[in-house]
C-alpha cells in the first residue's frame, strides 16, 4: 500500500511516498531556512507564500523519485495541525485537490504523531508499550504509546519547548538561526564549566526551560567577555541531562519495552548519544533527516491510520493547536 504524504506545518514544504508505513520510496524537502534566517526566525506570511510556490514541484518530485503514478497510490496523508495556519492550509488544500481529482482517500495526520512514526521508517521492530520523547520547536512531550493511535501524555513543557530553548539561547549568544544545529556546532569546542540551573520539577514528568534561558541571559548581560563555546556546551549539556534523566525515569515507572526519540531536537548528537548510553531500555532514533520536519513520517503515520479505517472527509480543517489525541 503506497501513501503520498504532504507536510507544510512550518517552514519546510515536503512530500514523500511510503510503502506499507515502513518503506520510504521518496522523501523530498524544500527548506525555507535561508529565507527565514535573515529575520532570525520564521515569518508566517513568508512561509505560507513560499509553500504555495513549492508545493506542486515538491509533490511532483516525490512521485517521480518513487516512480509512482496516481493509480499506484492508496491514500493521501496530510498534516492538518499543529502548526502555522497559513502554512498548514497550503498542504491541506493541495491534498484535498488531489484526493478529489484522483478519487483517493484523504487522511489528516497530527504533526506530532507523525514525528513519532518517523521511528517506523528505521527498519527496527517496534514493541509496545513504549515511551516516546518528542522534542521539537514547539513541543517537549513524554508520550506513553500502548498501540497504534493509543497515546497518553505523561509529561510536557510548562513554558518553552526544548527546540525553542535552543533557538533562544542561540539568539542570546548571537549565533543565528536555527539555534539547535548552531549551538551543537559551537559546543563542540567548549567546556561545560558555566553554572546553569537544571529544572527538575520533582514529582512530575514535566519540563521547564525558561529558568535556564533567564540564567543564560543574566550571565551574558553581566559578562562582557563570554566564551561562546563554553556557554553553548554548558547550555546543551544541561538541557540534554534533564531530557534524558526524565525520559529514563518515566520509562522505568511504566516498565516499557523501548524508548523512541522524535522531533527536530532528536537530531542533536549529544542527546542521541547520552540517551543511548544511559538507557537500560533499547533506544530507537530516526536518522537525522527524519528527525526534522519531513513528509515520510506523515505518510508512515497516515498508513497506520488508514489501515485502522481513520479517513478524513473534504471538511478536514487545519487546527493550529491540534493536540495529540488517542484515536
Ligand atoms: O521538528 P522540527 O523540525 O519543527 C517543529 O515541529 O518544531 O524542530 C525544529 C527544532 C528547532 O527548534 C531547531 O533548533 C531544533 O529543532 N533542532 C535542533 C537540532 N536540529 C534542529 N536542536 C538541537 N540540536 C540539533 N542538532
Ligand atoms: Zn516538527
Amino acid at each position: 500500500m503506497k501513501i503520498l504524504g504532504i507536510e507544510t506545518s512550518c517552514d519546510e514544504t515536503a512530500a514523500a511516498v511510503v510503502e506499507d508505513g515502513t518503506k520510504m520510496l521518496s522523501n523530498e524537502i524544500a527548506s525555507q531556512v535561508e529565507i527565514h534566517a535573515r529575520y532570525g526566525g520564521i515569518v508566517p506570511e513568508v512561509a505560507s507564500r513560499q509553500h504555495t510556490l513549492s508545493i506542486i514541484p515538491i509533490i511532483r518530485a516525490a512521485m517521480l523519485k518513487a516512480d509512482v503514478k496516481w493509480p499506484d497510490l492508496s491514500a493521501i496523508a496530510v498534516t492538518n495541525g499543529p502548526g502555522l495556519a497559513g502554512s498548514l492550509l497550503t498542504g491541506v488544500n493541495a491534498a484535498k485537490a488531489i484526493a478529489l481529482a484522483q478519487s483517493l482517500p484523504l487522511v489528516g495526520v497530527n504533526h506530532l504523531e507523525g514525528h513519532m512514526y518517523a521511528n517506523w521508517l528505521t527498519g527496527n521492530e517496534l514493541k509496545f508499550p513504549l515511551i516516546c520523547l518528542i522534542v521539537s520547536g514547539g513541543h517537549s512531550d513524554l508520550v506513553l504509546m500502548k498501540g497504534h493511535g493509543d497515546y497518553s501524555l505523561l509529561g510536557r513543557t510548562r513554558d518553552d519547548a526544548a527546540g525553542e530553548a535552543f533557538d533562544k539561547a542561540a539568539r542570546l549568544l548571537g549565533l543565528g538561526y536555527p539555534g539547535g544545529p548552531v549551538i551543537q556546532k559551537t559546543a563542540e569546542s567548549g567546556k561545560t564549566n558555566v553554572p546553569l540551573p537544571k529544572s527538575w520539577i520533582k514529582g512530575t514528568n514535566d519540563f521547564s526551560f525558561s529558568g535556564i534561558k533567564s540564567s543564560l541571559l543574566r550571565l551574558v548581560t553581566e559578562n562582557k567577555e563570554i566564551n561562546k563555546n563554553d556557554f553553548a556546551a554548558s547550555f546543551q549539556a544541561a538541557v540534554v541531562d534533564v531530557l534524558v534523566t526524565k525520559t529514563i525515569d518515566v520509562a522505568q515507572e511504566y516498565n516499557v519495552r523501548q524508548i523512541l526519540l522524535a522531533g527536530g531536537v532528536a537530531a542533536n548528537k549529544p542527546l542521541r548519544e547520552t540517551l543511548t548510553a544511559r538507557s537500560p531500555f533499547p533506544v530507537i532514533i530516526p536518522p537525522f533527516i527524519l528527525c526534522t520536519d519531513n513528509a515520510a513520517m506523515i505518510a508512515a503515520c497516515g498508513y497506520f491510520r488508514f489501515r485502522a479505517g481513520q479517513v478524513s472527509d473534504m471538511a478536514l480543517d487545519v487546527i493550529p493547536n491540534l493536540k495529540l489525541a488517542t484515536v
